[in-house]
This record gives structure tokens, C-alpha cells and sequence, in this order.
């Protein structure tokens, strides 16, 4: 027993001067396949939803994973080295849930140094290991994320589960990594699987081989709520379950160098559960620079869910979340078709000169919907030309976008898998400033209650505007009255 804490005590000490040396960072593996590779393969793991999968951590010092085992009540376990052998190693040990004959298996590695390569494997029963698997970080300061959306898993026409969206998914990460070497994790908005309640539709979503390697996040869309799924197969930084008063509630945040992203989830009935994460995610990140809020609904978006009752009402409360607390930058998708929204503040388009992609130092929220990265596009005999997008691309082609952070910018580049750039945006920032917030304040003191009124009364808002012109008026007159 003794020589076993020595060995792992050294084994500890070793790891952590290893992390000192901070070897430099490898480039991930080309995972391009043929057609006839990618069918070998996905034959082989169509119905493997035990694979590795790699969640985002806190911050870029740590890194979560997910994975079904058979259920055997043992304790998960992950070790991280920084040699394929796996010589030096340090352990990192978790919990599990049990779901059917499987156990969820969740654990946490931390003390990751930037611009390194490290190997990691983990326990698979009667106490072997599976083989390694390379992560690799690379800066902070400056990074590239792929943004994508709506993989949304599910039985194909012809009955089989899911093959055409893996093959689309597998598609567009593979593309999108063969261009962009330096990704150094995915943001998906969400509708992972279709019906939620399939661990198939999951081994689809994890199929990509990119994905024993990259980290990712997850957002709980409309169709993971059909479904339990979800919960057994993410495992997310700074989940505060916490504040959440029903039990689709799974908000999330992390941080990355100077960004702050905030995950909502869009399907949690009782928004005042957003609205108190996103404060309580702002408060304790006073020194970020950047605020991004990720959600599944797509509240500026460019499609027809913009008429759907409950994107309505979730228009009327997100936007005013993201006035409140000063949102640079929202990532939603669910609507299948791209856009990118004109800065918006107060629920009306702010004025300013659109036509250099550019802006310093804007006003308000600039939204933006992925397409499906599952193959799922949806395509209408015209475009919607809503007043709120300022961009908008309707086709059944995959696409991609990455978004870059660096010290002072924001940039975003959607591309098709040719390569063809569909649109790009960036931001300026000379000043990482954010309005003041009353932490007094709650969601009721913002206009949210009015921007719903307008968004179901359409046309009929004129007779509310029209009352409380003359509500105003009445206010002033009495106060005169009464001075
Ligand atoms: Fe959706």
C-alpha cells in the first residue's frame, strides 16, 4: 500500500514537472476519410455510444469526459500523461450515473498548460485502460472555436439511425479541421440528438473521430427535450442546477482567456432561472472581455420559427437578458438556415453603418444562427428578409462558421465545404467596459413584458402604444396637478 501512494506520489510529481517543460503543441490528425473508410467505420460504431467524448472544462486549464461503460458501480477514472506510453500519468477520478445496463461515467482532469500535447486514457473494467488518445492545448489569449449547430441525430427515412447526419457531421468537422488546424474547440447550439430518447442517435452525434480529440459543448435544444438522453451524455463546467426550479433547467458557463461563454437553456419554462445564471455567470467574471450567450432558439433568426409562439416569447426575454447585461455576441441555431442579425439593443436594429463587416465599440447584441451541420437545412420558395437580419443565406449546402477571439477582436467566418467564404464579420473593442447592472434589478424590471406584448400583438401593439401614450400623458398631468 505504501509503495502504491510512493509510486502515484512520484508519478504526481513527475506529471507536474512535466507540465513544466511545456512541450509544444501538435497539430491534431487529418481525419478525412473516403466514402468507402467513412462506411467501414461508421458500420463498425453506429452502435457505439461508449465512445470518449471531451467536454469543454471551467476554463482552459481543465478538461471534462463523458462515456458509457456497463454498470458495474465502478469508480470512473481518467489518467492524463504527456507521453504516449502513458509512463508518467496522474489520475483524476469522478462519478457515474447509472443509465439502463450502462453507467454514465463523468470526470474532470485539471492542470493543463497551454501549447502542449498530452495523452489521456481511461478505465474500461477489471482495471485496464483503454489505448491513448492525444489532446492538445493550444494559446488562451488568442484562440479559434468552430461554431456549428443542430446535428440533431435521429432514424434516417429509410429507417437507419441516423447514418445521413453522422456522414454530414463527420463531413463538416473534418472539413472544417483540415482549414482550420488551430481549433481548439467546438460550440454547438444545440439539438444534439432528434427525439432525445435514443443512445443511438448519440453514437451518431459522437461518431466523428475529431471528437476523441477535441473537445466540445453541448445546448439543450427543443428536440433533446423530447427525450432523457441528454443528461447521460454530457458533462459540463459550472452546471449550477442549483437555481434551476424544473428539472430541464442546465445552464452552464466557462471561461476561455477573456471570453466568458454562457450556455442557457431555451426549453427551461421558468426564464427567471436564465436571467438569475446570467447574472450570478457576469458577477463572478468581472474581468471578462468578451460575453458570449449561447442558447438553442434562434431569437433574431432568419427562418419561420420567428412565428412561432414560443420563439415569441423567447424573443421578448432573451433579448432583454441580453440587453441587461450587456451581451456582445449571441450564438443560437434551430432554424436550419444561416443568418446574422444587425446589432440589436432594445429589441430594434441600432444605426450604424453595416456595410464595412466591421464595427468598434457597438451598441447592443450581434446575433447569429448556424445552419444544420447535420445535414438538415431547410429551404423556402423565398427568404424571410426580416428587419432584424442583416444577412442572411438560404441553401441546402453545409456550412461552418469559426469564430476567432484576440486581444481586442471578435471575428466570425461562415464558409462552405469548398472553402467558399459565405460571410464574415469582426468587432473591435478598445475598451472592455460593460454597462453597470443593479443586481437589485430582475428580469420584470427590464422591457421584457413589453416586448412580449408587442411580439403576440403584431400589428395590434398600436393600441397598446396608443394607451400608454395616453397613460403617460394622464402621469404628467396628475404630477403637474400635484407640484
Ligand atoms: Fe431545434
Amino acid at each position: 500500500m505504501v509503495k502504491k501512494i510512493l509510486a502515484l506520489f512520484m508519478a504526481g510529481v513527475m506529471f507536474v514537472c512535466c507540465f513544466c517543460l511545456n512541450t509544444s503543441a501538435a497539430d491534431l490528425a487529418d481525419y478525412s476519410m473516403t466514402d468507402a473508410q467513412w462506411a467501414e467505420y461508421w458500420d463498425e460504431n453506429k452502435d457505439n455510444f461508449s465512445q470518449m467524448q471531451l467536454y469543454v472544462g471551467a476554463d482552459e486549464s481543465e478538461l471534462n469526459f463523458c462515456w458509457h461503460s456497463k454498470k458495474s458501480g465502478d469508480i470512473p477514472k481518467v489518467r492524463i500523461g504527456i507521453s504516449e506510453n502513458m509512463e508518467v500519468y496522474s489520475e483524476f477520478e469522478g462519478t457515474y450515473k447509472n443509465h439502463g445496463d450502462y453507467q454514465a461515467n463523468y470526470v474532470t482532469a485539471s492542470g493543463f498548460e497551454e501549447d502542449s500535447v498530452y495523452y489521456y486514457s481511461f478505465a474500461v473494467g477489471d482495471g485496464e485502460f483503454s489505448e491513448p488518445e492525444m489532446y492538445r492545448t493550444l494559446k488562451s489569449d488568442s484562440f479559434k472555436a468552430l461554431y456549428i449547430s443542430d446535428v440533431q441525430a435521429g432514424i434516417d427515412d429509410n429507417g437507419d439511425y441516423a447514418t445521413y447526419n453522422a456522414t454530414c457531421w463527420n463531413k463538416v468537422l473534418t472539413t472544417a479541421l483540415n482549414n482550420n488546424y488551430d481549433i481548439s474547440f467546438i460550440l454547438n447550439c444545440g439539438d444534439m440528438t432528434n427525439s432525445g430518447e435514443s443512445n443511438l442517435e448519440w453514437a451518431a452525434t459522437m461518431a466523428p473521430k475529431a471528437l476523441r480529440n477535441l473537445p466540445t459543448t453541448a445546448t439543450y435544444g427543443n428536440h433533446d427535450r423530447k427525450g432523457d438522453t441528454y443528461k447521460y451524455f454530457v458533462n459540463l463546467p459550472n452546471a449550477n442546477k442549483a437555481l434551476s426550479t424544473t428539472p430541464d433547467g442546465d445552464e452552464y458557463y466557462f471561461r476561455y482567456g477573456d471570453v466568458l461563454f454562457i450556455n442557457l437553456c431555451t426549453t427551461n419554462y421558468n426564464v427567471f432561472d436564465e436571467y438569475n445564471f446570467v447574472e450570478k455567470a457576469v458577477s463572478e467574471n468581472p474581468d471578462a472581455k468578451w460575453r458570449v450567450v449561447m442558447f438553442h432558439h434562434d431569437v433574431y433568426g432568419p427562418g419561420h420559427h420567428a412565428g412561432d409562439n414560443d420563439t415569441k416569447l423567447l424573443s421578448a426575454v432573451y433579448s432583454a437578458i441580453c440587453d441587461k447585461f450587456d451581451i456582445d455576441v449571441c450564438l443560437t441555431g434551430h432554424e436550419h438556415y444561416y443568418g446574422r442579425s444587425y446589432f440589436m439593443y432594445d429589441d430594434k436594429v441600432v444605426d450604424m453603418d453595416y456595410t464595412q463587416h466591421k464595427a468598434v465599440d457597438p451598441e447592443g447584441t450581434l446575433y447569429f444562427t448556424a445552419s444544420s451541420a447535420g445535414g438538415r437545412n431547410r429551404m423556402y420558395d423565398e427568404p424571410f428578409s426580416y428587419e432584424w437580419l442583416c444577412f442572411e443565406y438560404m441553401s441546402e449546402e453545409l456550412t461552418y462558421s469559426t469564430i476567432e477571439f484576440d486581444e481586442d477582436t471578435f471575428s466570425l467566418n461562415t464558409y462552405d465545404l469548398e472553402g467558399n467564404v459565405i460571410d464574415y464579420y469582426t468587432i473591435e473593442k478598445t475598451s472592455s467596459d460593460f454597462n453597470e447592472f443593479d443586481t437589485d434589478d430582475g428580469l420584470l424590471n427590464t422591457n421584457a413584458i413589453d416586448r412580449l406584448l408587442r411580439n403576440f400583438t403584431g400589428e395590434y401593439y398600436v393600441i397598446f402604444e396608443a394607451l400608454y401614450n395616453v397613460f403617460d400623458i394622464v402621469k404628467s398631468v396628475i404630477a403637474s396637478l400635484i407640484s
